[in-house]
């Protein structure tokens, strides 16, 4: 008698049990698929990406296997081509700095849309659009309208920097993709590579983000290569005077010379971090604490008399764990720039159009 009212007690503990999970598994996967981007006071607790409206597990239900697909995408394509992956980290950047990250850069030109890739920043140097549109495909595939653009561009940031050797970190998602795209924001708001250190701090406390993130988010450039153009000026005429920037190092400026001429070769690439342009690691610091930092904005961080950067770029070049630990950071943050959540935007079916 004892142990069949023993066995009822616990077939009635395993149903509550079953049931709670049930219900909790079914409210949230309804709340996420009627109210996208809503956090419904979840705050940061194991569902919690911040108060916009972000989750870090919002696609559990309707797409668990999103962040999968993706790594597959980027470990063939990096693999084939190491660059890739700093292409993919930039994109991210140069989405979230134009009206926010809603994959606004993917968009090609339309009947209703100026597309961002013709900007001046954009314009012979944006690339990684194919692998994007591969992850989309596999992503449509598994999951119909479920992964939005802008997720799957932050996700390969992600992705990229951790299969470059980076750090990894917890990434709030359910962004929307927009409808539109500004050509003009994109002009204005990426800053060029000749900027000062003011204009560079001004560019990104316009986005939220202070000179820590400036300088962590500076060390993208530990990957990839920048072309002969954006720093031409450093090695020929600087200020106008016919003079190289004297805070470049004497061989280093040779070899960029070498390799840059006067006129023409404006597309001739070289590495931002020429000890290890496939490597994540913070030697792009280190670099610049010897004046080998490729472009102006880099070597302001140091040269530009802003106490915080100098300091933060000693800093970095010292301890790999502590410019990791910021850069991660930072990204979340760069990723958290004014996202369309909730019935804002859409989910596009084809990342280079609106629906
Ligand atoms: C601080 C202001 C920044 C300036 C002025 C700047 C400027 C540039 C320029 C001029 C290039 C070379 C483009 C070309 O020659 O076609 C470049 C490349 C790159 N940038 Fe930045 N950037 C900045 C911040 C960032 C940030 C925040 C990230 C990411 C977190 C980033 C990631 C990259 C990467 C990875 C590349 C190499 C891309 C490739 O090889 O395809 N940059 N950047």
């Amino acid at each position: 008698m004892k142990q069949v009212s023993k066995d009822i007690e616990s077939s009635m503990a395993f149903f509550k049990v079953t049931t709670s999970l049930l219900l909790l598994t079914f409210l949230s996967a309804t709340l996420s698929l009627a109210h996208p981007g809503s956090n419904f006071g979840w705050g940061s607790g194991p569902f919690g990406g911040g108060s916009n409206g972000l989750l870090l597990q919002f696609y559990q239900f309707s797409c668990p296997q999103a962040d999968d697909i993706v790594m597959s995408v980027l470990e063939k394509a990096i693999a084939k081509e190491p660059r890739m992956a700093a292409s993919l980290l930039r994109l991210h950047f140069h989405d979230c700095f134009v009206q926010g990250c809603d994959a606004s850069v993917l968009l090609d030109d339309s009947a209703t849309i100026v597309s961002e890739k013709k900007s001046l920043p954009n314009r012979n140097s944006l690339r990684g659009f194919e692998v994007i549109d591969k992850i989309k495909a596999k992503l449509e595939e598994a999951c119909p309208q479920t992964v939005s653009c802008a997720d799957i561009v932050a996700m390969s940031a992600r992705g990229s920097t951790i299969l470059s050797g980076g750090p990894s970190w917890e990434l709030p998602l359910g962004r929307r993709d927009s409808k539109t795209a500004s050509l003009s924001g994109s002009n204005i708001n990426i800053p060029p590579p000749n900027s000062t250190i003011q204009n560079l701090i001004t560019l990104f406390n316009r986005q939220g983000l202070n000179e820590a993130d400036l300088v962590a988010l500076s060390g993208g450039h530990t990957i990839g290569v920048a072309r002969c153009v954006t720093f031409k000026q450093r090695l020929y005429n600087q200020n106008g005077n016919n003079q190289p920037d004297q805070t470049l190092e004497k061989n280093y400026y040779q070899g960029l010379k070498s390799v840059c001429p006067t006129t023409g070769g404006d597309n001739i690439i070289s590495p931002l971090d020429l000890a290890s342009p496939a490597r994540f690691d913070n030697t792009y610091f280190k670099l610049i604490l010897w004046g080998k930092g490729l472009l102006t904005s880099d070597q302001v961080l140091l040269s530009g008399n802003v106490d915080k950067t100098k300091a933060l770029v000693k800093a970095y070049a010292l301890d790999e764990a502590l410019f990791f630990e910021q850069f991660a950071k930072s990204m979340v943050k760069m990723g958290n720039i004014t996202p369309l959540t909730g019935f804002n935007g859409e989910v596009r079916k084809n990342c280079r159009r609106v629906n």
